[in-house]
């Protein structure tokens, strides 16, 4: 484990105070404003997923999402609500009674349940898309915070497009919403235009003009979007103003270019302690798990230069930074990749490992596995550990999170990948023979194709009856050398609706059709997308053919 107190090992300062730091709450917003990226869409047992993630990764706050928005996130805030312990669980609701009435109804059964209230405040926001005047903005602000007050929920306000606001009108609202009874104040640069010196005066300048009612205490949050690309300096400015919470997401997805990311502004605080002085309950050594899996249920991938999760953050790739780096890892590395959770270690496990000892081995990576799902990765792990020299965690992990992926209310699958043969080559039309496992028994198929991935994925159509359109297809290698595990993410899309599904394997066309099954299981969930006609080759377009 990392001694954040030995920079001489960590690389990260020791602070002014260290030990007495002001802790800065972590406001999570993947689930919301991250969900809000243009694509995303999670399922409620997906937004489940994620949440138990983030309550092991030590945020303060989740906002599980908003609740009018739609019946399916109401019911996703409400099982998350339910369910997760320890934190914070906010819903995110407009001035109007009935968006707090049904942001309440999904919050209401957490431990500590907030209700999050927005409106605008630009005049650009206020004359084009509210309509309001500013004394009407104010009395709304007053009304439903004292509305929301009253249920006894704690109360956050956000200013909508605060940074395009004028100042002087910011702290009218700001104290109207106090009065009313909210005790944290957040500031939204909604639309990323602010910079970090000015962002940092316009906290200084609310925090001194803002009081809550008889001395309570405020919280001032911020919430920055990344379309200049400085959301997390900014952020990280507005704390030094003295901002006491940050709302972020993982791996900065969200509207547009997304928002601050919470792993650079965690480890920005972390590593340079002495100069910010401040502590976060966030255990680094989750964040690496925390964005494969956020980039495995919204299928936005992480861009390799990305600090902190990218796949080069800790690659060095010069003579010189390597000769540096293996004389002492400070020379360049101002954090170890075992701070943030990056797995280096190669497992202890081999093929005559048992189910006990995988069991332990994934307990120690943070998995616990039900009976199912853990019969079924010690299945493909003998499978792997028989074709593999090596199986190192990051092949377990990508295993792992294959079967951990599963469908909202479904114990088993409805369609599962018993066999599978091609023929393909330059002189050959190519053709797939696929089994396939359902509740109902087994269908077996054979359909000739483009290409073989094609083949593959026509059989596979035909033999479930349905006909699902090929959106995107990702194929990369889990690890390196010529037995690396392939791993496809694809999407599919049937009458409107679209999933993910993934699938890993050494052989790539069969990774590519166990993330085809894996994602028409998803999309045969919804009710619109069954009931498709069977058809041939051309029904399901391989990435081969088009
Ligand atoms: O960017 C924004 O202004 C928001 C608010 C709802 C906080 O997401
Ligand atoms: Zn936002």
């Amino acid at each position: 484990m990392s001694d954040p107190d030995h920079p001489a090992e960590t690389g990260a300062e020791p602070g002014p105070s260290a030990g007495t730091a002001a802790r800065v709450s972590i406001f999570d917003t993947t689930l919301r404003d991250g969900e809000q990226s243009p694509g995303v869409a999670l399922t409620v047992s997906e937004k489940l997923e994620v949440a138990r993630q983030l309550v092991r990764l030590g945020v303060d706050v989740i906002e599980a999402g908003f609740p009018i928005s739609s019946p399916g996130d109401f019911a996703a805030v409400k099982a998350v609500a339910g369910e997760v312990r320890g934190v914070t669980v906010a819903g995110l609701a407009r001035t109007d009674r009935a968006d707090i009435d049904r942001s309440w109804e999904a919050v209401r059964g957490a431990e500590r349940p907030r209700l999050h209230i927005f409106i605008a405040t630009s005049d650009i926001h206020m004359v084009h898309k509210l309509k309001m005047s500013p004394d009407e903005v104010l009395r709304a602000t007053h009304e439903a915070v004292a509305y929301a007050a009253a249920l006894g929920a704690e109360v956050e306000f956000s200013a909508e497009d605060a940074t395009r606001s004028d100042p002087d009108f910011l702290v009218r609202v700001f104290r109207e919403a106090a009065r009313g009874g909210a005790t944290i104040l957040n500031v939204p640069d909604t639309v990323g235009y602010t910079t970090p010196q000015e962002f940092a005066a316009l906290i200084r300048h609310l925090r001194e003009r803002v009081e809550g009612p008889r001395g309570t205490d405020l919280c001032f949050s911020v919430h920055c979007h990344d379309d200049l690309g400085l959301a997390t300096a900014n952020s990280l400015a507005a704390i030094e103003a003295g901002a006491t919470q940050v709302e972020c997401t993982v791996n900065g997805i969200g509207e547009r270019a997304g928002n601050a990311s919470l792993e650079e502004v965690v480890m920005a605080l972390r590593t340079r302690r002495g100069r910010y002085d401040r502590t976060t309950g966030v255990d680094p050594r989750q964040i690496t798990r925390t964005s494969h899996l956020v980039s495995r249920l919204t299928g936005l991938k992480v861009q390799p230069n990305k600090a902190i999760v990218g796949a080069n953050a800790f690659a060095h790739q010069s003579g010189i930074h390597q000769d540096g780096v293996l004389k002492n890892a400070l020379t360049y590395e101002i954090m170890r990749p075992e701070d943030v959770g990056l797995v280096a270690s190669s497992i202890v496990l081999g093929k005559l490992s048992g189910r006990h000892a995988l069991s332990a081995h994934l307990a120690d990576l943070g998995y616990d596995l039900d009976e199912e799902r853990l019969r079924r990765v010690f299945t493909r792990f003998k499978e792997l550990a028989d074709k593999k020299k090596e199986v190192n965690d990051l092949d377990l992990l990508a295993l792992v999170e294959e079967e951990a992926g599963g469908v909202d209310g479904q114990k088993r699958e409805q369609w599962v990948l018993e066999e599978l043969q091609v023929v393909s080559g330059s002189k050959v039309i190519p053709t797939a023979t696929v089994v396939l496992n359902s509740p109902t028994g087994v269908r077996k198929e054979a359909s000739s194709g483009l290409g073989p991935v094609d083949a593959v994925f026509a059989a596979i159509a035909r033999a479930t009856g349905s006909s699902p359109k090929l959106l995107e297809y990702d194929l990369k290698a889990v690890t390196g050398g010529q037995d690396a595990l392939g791993e496809v993410v694809l999407r599919l899309g049937i009458n409107g609706k679209s999933a993910l599904g993934r699938g890993v394997s050494t052989d790539v066309i069969e990774a590519s059709a166990r993330a085809f099954v894996a994602a028409l299981n998803k999309l045969l969930a919804f009710p619109e997308a069954q009931g498709g006609e069977v058809v041939g080759a051309k029904a399901a377009v391989g990435p081969d053919s088009d």
